[in-house]
């Protein structure tokens, strides 16, 4: 059981991370600092856990997170950072910015964050929880970008596990299709039809809270998607199928954008036409 634990829990608001939340909530004395942009919204919840508000997508936010966390705990326990976002299109555009955004929020903030943890902890003992993404381990049409950051994690993990010291103990999620606003998100409000399989939060939050109960370095929230990993690589056709149904919920996801821009182009030439 994780009791009586000094937590955080990055992107607390929604989704995996309130799963994980109401999970250790649940158990005895477990203190939760709860972080996201929109803190004021987490509610409901008794004196043991702090909403609050930061930018993790910015260093200013990371730093200001471990301020407040060392304000109120002696030691951060356990850390789960979990906040993140896709997006969700076909890459054919040129944008620095667009693609520092997802950079800075799902993989510069989360490995600024291990250097701080590691400083923080000081040599005492201490876990940090990644959550990455089955998409961290293949990539679908549709989330170059977003597979990229979370490939990045995938790397990143790995060889610092080789280099951490021993205090510091590294367990990654990789969660598959969860329904959580990562659909609203990630199509910027377009509907988005999510990869095969789709798990609920709340499956995802017990199951990421019994694996680091377990002491688990990888958890795999979802039971058929290793074996579902091993059929795609041992017959390839399987893959190339499950790949084209991807390109064709991109194809689909596309042509609703296209629709969309073009009624609002009729909207503002109405508008033009009636002033
Ligand atoms: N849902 C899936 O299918 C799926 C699958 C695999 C992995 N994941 C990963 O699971 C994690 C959680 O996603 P979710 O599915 O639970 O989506 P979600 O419901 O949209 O939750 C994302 C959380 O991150 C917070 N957040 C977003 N941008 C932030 C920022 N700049 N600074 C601080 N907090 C920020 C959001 O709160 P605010 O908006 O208030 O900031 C929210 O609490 C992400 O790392 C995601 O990549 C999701």
């Amino acid at each position: 059981m994780i009791e009586n634990k000094n937590i955080i829990v990055t992107g607390a608001y929604s989704g995996i991370g309130k799963s994980i939340m109401d999970e250790l909530v649940a158990q005895e004395g477990n203190r939760i600092l709860a972080a996201c942009r929109h803190a004021e919204a987490i509610q409901g919840y008794g004196d043991n856990v702090i909403p609050f508000s930061c930018d993790l997508s910015t260093q200013a936010g990371v730093d200001a997170l471990f301020a407040k966390a060392e304000e109120l705990f002696d030691k951060v326990d356990v850390f789960f950072c979990n906040a993140g976002a896709p997006y969700y299109e076909r890459f054919d555009y040129e944008d620095w910015n667009r693609i520092q955004r997802i950079f800075d929020l799902n993989t510069v903030g989360h490995i600024y964050t291990y250097s701080k943890y590691l400083h923080h902890l000081n040599g005492r003992e201490g876990r940090l929880v990644y959550t990455i993404s089955a998409m961290g381990e293949m990539a679908l049409p549709g989330y170059a970008l977003y597979a990229a950051t979370k490939f990045a994690m995938k790397g990143f993990q790995q060889a610092i596990r080789d280099e951490t010291p021993e205090n510091l103990k590294i367990s990654c999620v990789y969660p598959v299709s969860t329904k959580t606003n990562f659909f609203k998100v990630g199509g910027g409000g377009i509907k988005m039809e999510p990869p095969f399989p789709v798990q609920a939060p709340e499956k995802v939050g017990k199951a990421v809270v019994k694996g680091i109960d377990k002491l688990r370095e990888h958890i795999y929230p979802c039971p058929v998607y290793l074996p579902s990993k091993i059929l795609m690589n041992a017959v390839p056709p399987v893959k190339k199928l499950y790949i084209k149904a991807q390109q064709g919920k991109l194809h689909r996801f596309v042509k609703r954008v296209e629709a969309e821009k073009e009624g609002i182009r009729e909207d503002i030439k109405l508008k033009r036409i009636l002033k």
